[in-house]
């Protein structure tokens, strides 16, 4: 474990901060499932990104013109989220949460991880992978979709009015669901502390969460074993994997609450 003098240094602070605010929000992106197996889209190598084209598989014009390549294509990605596990920096978020006055968790991921670990109700910016609904825009949903046990056509079709069902996710070119969106601008914009965790900063709007905040007065700490691409640096950079930062931030933040109550 890559943890340094330096880093020991900064999770105090972090910590301080943490445990001393009104409102925390946390922000996190791929990398925080990294752990759990779930690649990420932009680590050179390995991120999606890398190997597979974004317009061709993440757009509505690319699902328009090969629905069944895309359906599968996320069916396969659904497959490995529900053989994932929450790792060790899901599960320090979600103890996070019982340790400070308020937390709100936001999430560009759709892998679902937060909740599995825990985590109350985290505003997920770009839908859940695991829930499909309605190309045709009639409001069908589906939730927890099982490829194993569809045996049907391949994309299946809507029960109510007979379109393509698609997997409920925002896609390049598409709006985020608007209440998501709102709620997650709102609490970044009156928090005091926001953390953002696993995420290259390079796709907005979510990029922008940590800029907001800083605008309204907050402290802004990241999480990443690379800096991402804000506009603004953060006020501390915790350097290394969420699984193994998480869990000393957190365990940091219950010392000086329990020193706090004696
Ligand atoms: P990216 O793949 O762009 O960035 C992943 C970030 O995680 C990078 O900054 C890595 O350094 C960091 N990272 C890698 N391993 C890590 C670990 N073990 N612990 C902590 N951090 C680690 O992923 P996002 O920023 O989440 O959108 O990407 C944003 C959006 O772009 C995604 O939601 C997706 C994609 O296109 C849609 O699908 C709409
Ligand atoms: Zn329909």
């Amino acid at each position: 474990m890559d943890i340094t003098s330096d880093n020991n240094r900064f999770i105090g602070q972090a910590a301080t901060w943490i445990s001393g605010c009104s409102h925390l929000v946390v922000s996190t992106g791929a990398g925080v499932s990294q752990e759990s197996g779930i690649p990420t889209f932009r680590d050179a190598g390995t991120g999606l990104w890398a190997s597979y084209d974004p317009m061709q598989l993440a757009s509505v014009q690319g699902f328009s013109q090969d629905p069944k390549l895309v359906w599968e294509w996320y069916a396969w990605r659904r497959n490995k989220v529900y053989e994932a596990r929450p790792n060790p920096g899901h599960l320090a978020l979600a103890r996070l949460e019982s340790l400070v006055s308020r937390m709100t968790l936001v999430t560009q991921n759709v892998d679902g991880l937060h909740r599995r670990a825990g985590s109350g109700s985290p505003i997920e910016l770009h839908g859940n992978i695991t829930r499909v609904k309605c190309f045709g825009g009639c409001g069908e949903m589906h939730e927890n979709w099982s490829d194993e046990k569809y045996k049907g056509e391949i994309p299946p079709r809507c029960n109510s009015c007979g379109s393509l069902l698609r997997p409920d996710v925002v896609w390049f070119g598409e709006q985020l669901p608007e209440k998501a969106l709102h709620d997650a601008f709102h609490v970044a914009e009156n928090c005091d502390v926001i953390l953002v965790v696993g995420t290259s900063g390079t796709v907005q709007p979510a990029a922008s969460l940590p800029v907001v905040a800083q605008r309204g007065g907050a402290r802004f700490i990241e999480v990443n074993p690379q800096p991402g691409a804000f506009a603004e640096p953060a006020d501390i950079l915790l350097t290394g994997k969420s699984g193994e930062i998480l869990p000393l931030l957190v365990a940091e933040v219950e010392r000086l609450g329990k020193g706090s109550k004696t």
